[in-house]
């Protein structure tokens, strides 16, 4: 089994009857939401799912997990996802797979949220995985320019066929590569000001625990 694996399956633990489950994205929640499609098919599972992005709808409703939209719902009990980076102390980069704008929008309305991620994620500082920064694609070169200016070394996420990434929420992204973030706070309401840029990935005062996993099992870590 690998870590990916191996930690969407612990997390998989926290969801109890009853429970509204925010799906996160990724190659990480993958697992967890194949896990949890298990359990309501073979353990009779009672859950409503509100997932992140169209890639774990499309993974949901195979399974079967019903579903419903976040604006059905007034919260979320509980939400389950992947990340790119998490410090020392427990702020996070997500955005990797470009669903962070939905991700933080059902983590917003959560009562709890855990971070599944293996070892490698687990940094001392953030920054050296690309801050992803969605912007709408009215005045993004700007914007873009203006982060060129600012020395934040940013490039435009591609799809394969080389254009620009659309996201579900119908915007861009630019991948701003900072090495290291001293300030992750400061640098995310920085961001928040600027017009035009709808979401970006730091996740800030987010998660209960995060869930590590290492080739000595799975490691819960509480915030
Ligand atoms: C999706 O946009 C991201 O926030 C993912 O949750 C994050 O990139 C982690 O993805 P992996 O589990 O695939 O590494």
């Amino acid at each position: 089994m690998n870590l990916k694996e191996l930690v969407g399956i612990e997390a998989a633990k926290f969801v109890k009857d009853g429970m509204t489950v925010g799906l996160g994205t990724g190659s990480t929640a993958y697992y967890l939401v194949k896990e949890l499609g298990r359990r309501v098919n073979e353990e009779g599972l009672k859950i409503t799912g509100v997932v992140t992005s169209s890639k774990t709808e499309e993974q949901a409703k195979e399974l079967g997990i019903p579903l419903k939209a976040i604006d059905e719902v007034d919260s979320v009990d509980l939400t389950i996802d992947g990340a790119d980076e998490i410090s020392a102390d427990f702020q996070g980069i997500k955005g990797g797979g470009a669903a962070l704008l939905f991700e933080k929008v059902v983590a917003t309305y959560s009562k709890d949220c855990i971070w599944i991620v293996d070892e490698s994620k687990m940094v001392d500082k953030l920054g050296k995985f690309p801050l992803p920064v969605e912007v709408v694609p009215f005045g993004g070169h700007n914007l873009f320019r203006l982060f060129e200016a600012k020395g934040y070394r940013p490039t435009w996420r591609k799809t394969e066929a080389d254009e620009l990434l659309t996201t579900d929420g119908g915007h861009y992204i630019i991948d701003l590569h900072l090495e290291v973030i001293e300030d992750p706070r400061a640098l995310a309401k920085e961001l928040d000001d600027y017009v035009g840029v709808v979401e970006h990935g730091l996740f800030i005062d987010m998660i209960s625990r995060a869930i590590v996993g290492t080739p000595e099992g799975p490691k819960i870590l509480e915030v």
